[in-house]
């Protein structure tokens, strides 16, 4: 498949967005770029080191400049961060460069799939005191708005496949 634009997926860690990248872009054969994997690249660091040296703002300013310079890029399948739309300048950019699917799942699920794998949980540091069930139930609450705002499809992942989530973000867009 041709694709003229990005195809920007967004939402909370654990929603699958990385695993859903990878189907899509092997049933259409577009290039896959991990916003986070780019973020590391650039800075030759890991994402926990990157924040442990500088803390979240020195993070989300790498993210912001790693995002300018892939959507400047050639359409791809971009998976962004969950905090990536954060920042209304991430927003804008995004609206106006793709297409913007927000992968949903409960706070619930999102808790159980991010507890059963500790790769999950080792690449991402923790953003607050709080325990991980809690920062969870905390940041999409705080985020909900903004994932709604910045989205122009809303696929809900909660006890789907990643196979049935990505056939449903081919269908709507
Ligand atoms: C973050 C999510 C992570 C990563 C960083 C911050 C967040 O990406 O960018 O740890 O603020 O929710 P994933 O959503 O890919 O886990």
């Amino acid at each position: 498949m041709f694709i003229t634009r990005h195809l920007y997926l967004t939402g909370f860690r654990g929603t699958g967005k990385t695993s859903v990248a990878a189907r899509l872009s092997a049933a259409w054969a577009v290039a896959t770029i991990d916003l986070d994997d780019v973020i590391e690249t650039n800075a030759g660091k890991s994402i926990r080191e990157i924040f442990s040296s500088g803390g979240e703002s020195h993070f989300r300013d790498l993210e912001t400049e790693a995002l300018r310079v892939v959507a400047a890029g050639k359409p791809s399948i971009v998976s962004l961060g969950g905090g990536a739309i954060l920042r209304a300048e991430n927003r804008e950019l995004i609206e106006s460069t793709g297409i913007r699917v927000w992968l949903d799942a409960t706070p619930e699920e999102i808790c159980d799939r991010v507890l059963a794998d500790a790769s999950t949980t080792e690449r991402r540091p923790a953003l607050t005191e709080l325990s991980q069930r809690e920062e969870i139930h905390r940041l999409m609450a705080q985020r909900r708005d903004l994932y709604q705002a910045s989205a122009d499809h809303h696929v809900d992942t909660t006890g789907k496949s990643v196979d049935e989530v990505a056939k449903l973000v081919m269908e709507a867009v």
